[in-house]
Order: C-alpha cells, then sequence, then structure tokens
C-alpha cells in the first residue's frame, strides 16, 4: 500500500512500498487523530493577510463588533470579557492589580488572555497601558524623564533606547500594546501636557519617534519585548487655542499639516501599529467625529495601515452633551476609529453598534475594515503564539541597566541657562545648603503618569532624588545640609541650591490658563537664601518652563531640570561637572506668560529662546 506521506504519493521502489505498507497494515487498526487541517488563522507561517481572512470568515457579528471594543479592567472580569468578546483591556493611569509588582500584573494579564483564548475562536485580547515615562503605572518599574526633558536632550538614539528599556518591562509584566508615544508639538505652554511633548516645533517630535523603533523594534513582533505603540493625540491636541486641554484647534488646515502632521509620517514611516485620537476639536468639530483626517488623509492619504483607538471616553464630547449616544456611535466609527476605549460603557457601546449595523448607518465593510486592522496588529504582535507575558523579562524590570540609561538621559536633559561661574560646585571642601520643596522629593521629581494618573508628591517610588545626588557627589571636607524652607542657612555657605518648581498633575489639572511662574513657597525660599548673599543656583523641577523674570537678578546660575523621575541623581552629575550639559531648549522660555503662545520663529522675544543652552567654560567631562 502506497502510503501518502504528508500529502504527496511515495515515489520509492516496490520493497520499501511493501515494507512501508506492511509497518502501515499493523497501525491502521489503531485509530487515526481526526485529520482535519487547524484553521489558517492559527498557523503562524502563513501570511498575516491569509490569517486574517480566514478568521474574519469564521466571525459573527457579536465577535466582530465586541473585537472593536475596549474596557477598563475595573469593568470586566477576565470571564465578562470574554462573554462580551471583547478586543482590548486598559489600565487606565493608575488601575493597578492588588499586588501592583511585575507578578502581580502578570498574573491579571494572563488572567484575560486565559479567558480569552477559551472562547471558540480563541483571539486574544491585547491589553493596553500608558507607560510613557517608563512603565510609570507599577511600583519600581525605572522611571524616565518625561518627553519634555527628552527634546532637551536632543539625542533620539537615546530615546529608542528608553523606548527598548520600557518596552522590555511593559512585556514582562504582561501588557503588549503601550499608549505611547505623545506626538504632541506644545504650541502653548499654559496646556498641562506640555511635558508630554518632546517640544515645539514638529522636529522634536518628528526626530524622537524613535522612541517607538524602541517600543516596536524594526518590525514589530520581531523580537522579545516587542509592544504595540500608539502615535498619539491625532490630530493637533498641542495646537488648541491658549492652549486649553481637549479644546479647539483653531488654525487653517495648512498650518495644520505643517506643524502638526509631520510626527505622524514619520510614525508611520517607523510602522507604528496604532494611533490614538486626540479629544481636542480641529475647527470646531471633535478629531472623533472627522472623517475626513482620520479617514482621507491618516488612513488613505498617508496611508496608515495600522489601527485607530478613541481616546478615553472621547466619543462622549462629539455632541457636548454627557454619554454618547446612538448617533455618536455612528459618527465615530464611520469616521474611521476602530477600537473604542469605553472603560465602563462597553455593554452598551456593543448594543448602539449593533443597531447602528442593523439600521444599515453603519455598513458591514467599515466594521470589516475595523477587525482586519486590529487582528493585522494582534498577529503582526505575535499574540496568537505567545499570549502571556514574557516573565524571562522581568530580570529588566527596574534593572541597573535601565537606571543606568535613565540616568544617562536625565544629565544629557539638563538645560543650563545661566551661570556666572557658580557652577560646577568643588567636589571637596565645599559648605553647600540645600532648600526647596523639590530637591527631596521623587514624586515632584517624577510628576505626572506615576503610580496614578495625577501623580502624587512624596517618596512614592525608589531611586535617587537630586538631594541624594548631591549628598553622594560631594567630596571629602564637604558639607551638604538640607532644609527645605532654607531655614538655617548663614553666610558660611559657599554656595545654596533652590531646587523648586512644580507639584503632579496631568492632562487638564495640570492647565494654567492664568500664567504659570514661581509659587509663594518657592519665592519664599529663594529670598530667604538671597538674604545671607550667598551664590544661589536655582533648578526648576516642572513639566513646563516656569516665569522668573523678576528673580533671575539675584539668581547665579539656573538650570531647567525638568521632570527627571527616578533617577535623580543625574542632576548632580551635573551640577558638579561630572558631565558638561548638553541640553538645549525644545521650548522658549517665555519671559512673561503674556507672552504665551511663543515659538519659535514668531517674532517674540522670550527670555530664553528655543535652542538655547549653556555649557561650563571649563573643566566638566561627559
Ligand atoms: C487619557 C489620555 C490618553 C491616555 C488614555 C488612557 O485620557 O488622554 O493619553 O492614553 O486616556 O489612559
Amino acid at each position: 500500500m502506497a502510503s501518502r506521506l504528508r500529502g504527496k504519493r511515495s515515489t520509492r521502489p516496490a520493497q520499501t512500498v511493501l515494507l512501508a505498507g506492511l509497518l502501515l497494515a499493523g497501525t491502521a487498526l489503531a485509530p487515526m487523530a481526526s485529520a482535519t487541517p487547524s484553521p489558517v488563522y492559527k498557523n503562524p507561517h502563513a501570511s498575516v493577510s491569509a490569517r486574517v481572512n480566514d478568521l474574519l470568515k469564521r466571525m459573527s457579528l457579536d465577535d466582530k463588533i465586541g473585537q472593536m471594543v475596549q474596557a477598563e479592567r475595573g469593568a470586566a472580569t477576565p470571564e465578562q470579557a470574554a462573554a462580551m468578546k471583547l478586543g482590548s483591556i486598559l489600565s487606565g493611569g493608575g488601575s493597578v492589580p492588588a499586588s501592583n509588582t511585575p507578578t502581580g500584573w502578570a498574573d491579571m494579564v494572563d488572567a484575560y488572555e486565559k479567558a480569552a483564548l477559551s472562547t471558540p475562536l480563541g483571539i486574544p485580547t491585547i491589553y493596553g497601558v500608558d507607560a510613557v515615562h517608563g512603565h510609570n503605572n507599577v511600583y519600581g518599574a525605572t522611571i524616565f524623564p518625561h518627553n519634555i526633558g527628552l527634546g532637551a536632550a536632543g539625542d533620539p538614539q537615546l530615546v529608542e533606547r528608553i523606548g527598548r528599556a520600557t518596552a522590555e518591562e511593559v512585556a514582562s509584566t504582561g501588557p503588549q500594546w503601550d499608549f505611547s508615544p505623545c506626538l504632541c508639538v506644545a504650541r502653548d505652554d499654559r496646556w498641562g501636557r506640555t511635558y508630554e511633548s518632546f517640544g515645539e516645533s514638529p522636529r522634536n517630535a518628528v526626530e524622537n519617534s524613535s522612541v517607538i523603533t524602541g517600543l516596536q523594534g524594526n518590525e514589530l513582533g520581531a523580537k522579545k519585548g516587542s509592544v504595540l505603540a500608539t502615535a498619539k493625540h491625532y490630530i493637533g491636541d498641542g495646537g488648541t487655542t491658549a492652549g486649553v486641554d481637549q479644546g479647539n484647534t483653531q488654525i487653517s488646515e495648512q498650518e495644520l499639516r505643517k506643524t502638526h502632521l509631520p510626527p505622524f509620517k514619520e510614525a508611520i514611516k517607523r510602522g507604528v501599529g496604532s494611533v490614538m485620537i486626540s479629544f481636542s476639536s480641529f475647527q470646531g468639530v471633535r478629531m472623533h467625529a472627522q472623517q475626513y483626517l482620520i479617514t482621507d488623509v491618516l488612513k488613505k492619504e498617508l496611508g496608515f495601515s495600522g489601527l485607530v483607538i478613541s481616546d478615553y471616553n472621547a466619543i462622549n464630547q462629539i455632541d457636548g452633551q454627557d454619554g454618547f449616544t446612538h448617533e455618536e456611535v455612528r459618527a465615530s466609527v464611520n469616521a474611521g476609529i476602530d477600537m473604542f476605549m469605553v472603560p465602563w460603557d462597553a455593554p452598551q457601546f456593543i448594543t448602539f453598534l449593533h443597531d447602528e449595523v442593523a439600521a444599515g448607518t453603519v455598513k458591514m465593510s467599515r466594521i470589516d475594515d475595523a477587525n482586519k486592522r486590529i487582528l493585522g496588529e494582534k498577529f503582526k504582535l505575535g499574540l496568537f503564539e505567545h499570549p502571556y507575558a514574557d516573565r524571562s523579562l522581568q530580570k529588566t524590570f527596574g534593572s541597573k541597566d535601565h537606571r543606568d540609561l535613565a540616568r544617562q538621559a536625565v544629565r544629557e536633559s539638563q538645560v543650563l541657562l545661566k551661570n556666572d561661574g557658580v557652577l560646577p560646585l568643588d567636589k571637596k571642601n565645599d559648605k553647600i545648603f540645600v532648600a526647596g520643596k523639590n530637591a527631596n522629593d521623587m514624586g515632584n521629581q517624577s510628576g505626572g503618569w506615576t503610580l496614578t494618573w495625577q501623580g502624587q508628591s512624596g517618596p512614592v517610588i525608589p531611586g535617587t532624588t537630586i538631594l541624594d545626588g548631591i549628598k553622594s557627589k560631594a567630596g571629602k571636607g564637604s558639607t551638604v545640609t538640607y532644609d527645605r524652607a532654607g531655614d538655617g542657612i548663614d553666610p558660611s555657605y559657599e554656595v545654596a541650591v533652590a531646587v523648586v518648581g512644580e507639584t503632579p498633575y496631568a492632562e487638564g489639572q495640570g492647565d494654567r490658563p492664568s500664567g504659570f511662574g514661581l509659587d509663594a513657597e518657592d519665592l519664599a525660599t529663594i529670598a530667604k537664601l538671597k538674604a545671607t548673599g550667598v551664590p544661589l543656583v536655582v533648578l526648576t523641577v516642572s513639566g513646563r518652563p516656569l516665569v522668573l523674570t523678576d528673580q533671575l537678578p539675584q539668581i547665579n546660575a539656573l538650570v531647567a531640570s525638568w521632570l527627571p523621575g527616578s533617577e535623580g541623581a543625574g542632576v548632580a552629575d551635573v551640577l558638579f561637572g561630572d558631565y558638561n550639559p548638553t541640553g538645549k531648549l525644545s521650548v522658549s522660555w517665555p519671559a512673561s506668560a503674556a507672552q504665551e503662545p511663543v515659538n519659535v520663529g514668531d517674532g517674540k522675544k522670550p527670555l530664553y529662546p528655543y535652542g538655547y543652552g549653556l555649557k561650563y567654560e571649563r573643566g566638566g567631562h561627559h
């Protein structure tokens, strides 16, 4: 009996065929496993498009609509998520498992995957988080400088490495999707999300979109620790009038294309797998209803083939009323959004979209386009092959390598704005007085999106404060005294360092419509230190430039430290000259808030212009 070896006839000489026949006869009686081939979509060697098309054919309308919905982990257990056939789960800022550790996260995310894989089609869910300066929701993660500091560093290769490190820490705990980077071009520093921007010129976001390659790898899913990146928020989030968060971007389409579109073009060139739509409006129409900009420009003109996701409850704002309606579901789906972040309202969204499809107001072709994009990213990511957390990467979580990388980023992000020679500080026989609310505060130096959505003051995460760095750098014969208010300062000190600035905030809570200067506490601290006549170094730890024109004459040296994150000691590396500052302003530093918006090339005269940054005259080695 000639054997059908793997679907083709044996062509061997007769005696072999006879022997093969005898052998097979011996086993012919054993029940053969059913030979039904596994479906194409489960075959990792099949092309992504073949897998997508095969799976799509097997999906009911229920499956397809469920795939387009993302719920908050707090709103759906793994079983409920699987029952609704949800395509994705997210952790909003600060939404963490009971045990906020890598294992706690991996167990949580794996539970959602296990439930999803137990459904008839076994489509894995994709879990999203905001890891916008490291895996910032998780205690013990490496917290990198926020984007405004990275923009000042002007080192896209470093930023790519930060993306890679962040992806490793994220993937090690389960999530496969990072709602990052923000490629916003912040044009008005009154905006609460200024610190999430790499800078006021599109060039800053274009260059630093290298973080996408770090997060995804050169090809999504090609190697361990690859996570889906998100170019956000499309489009014009940083260009709203007066910097109002979720406000109205009232500029021409030509200006929109010139200032806010280039970063998305670059992100697409780098293969970004998802784009998040902005809360803001363009010319009075909410972005979440902008079919021309989403479908005609982003998907067709720019050729974006990944998935488009809405922002958090953002479709509710289309009609200006609370909650969402059938009309808003129809408008946002037809505008070209594929995945809907409806954290607490998944069931209602599913019902409404079913109604719209039944009514023929949303076409199946739109539903299928959304599913093809979502499933395409899941297949590319390798989610069907390895849906569970890659716990082998947990050795990188908060690792020394990652913290050293973060410290290097802190060094490179420092911008020296003024220096009469008081910097660099002496390393020996010095007498240093350190003051200010941000000198010894991990939470303040990390800013928003740290452990919680808004962030918080205090010793909230492990790492080094700026004071820690100064203490460890001050060498033999030196003394370092710290008092937050500056009490105890006297003329015997060689130098006083005041670390001032902002306390944490995120999004609209960071809007400063009436301006942004030093607060009363900081002004009092500076005055107290100055009264002794001791030379004064001021560091601003903040998510934006701070107006300090009036205080400048009393200040001997001024450094913009931005929001350095967990490795604050990197600031001291610059103060003591172990790293000669290289940072350059990626935002114009206003002389007064009344100047806002003030941007490179607009003819206004800021206190310090875009691109400004000093070095030490002498010494200081990289
Ligand atoms: C927030 C932000 C967005 C974030 C999302 C999920 O409101 O606008 O940047 O990715 O919701 O947390």
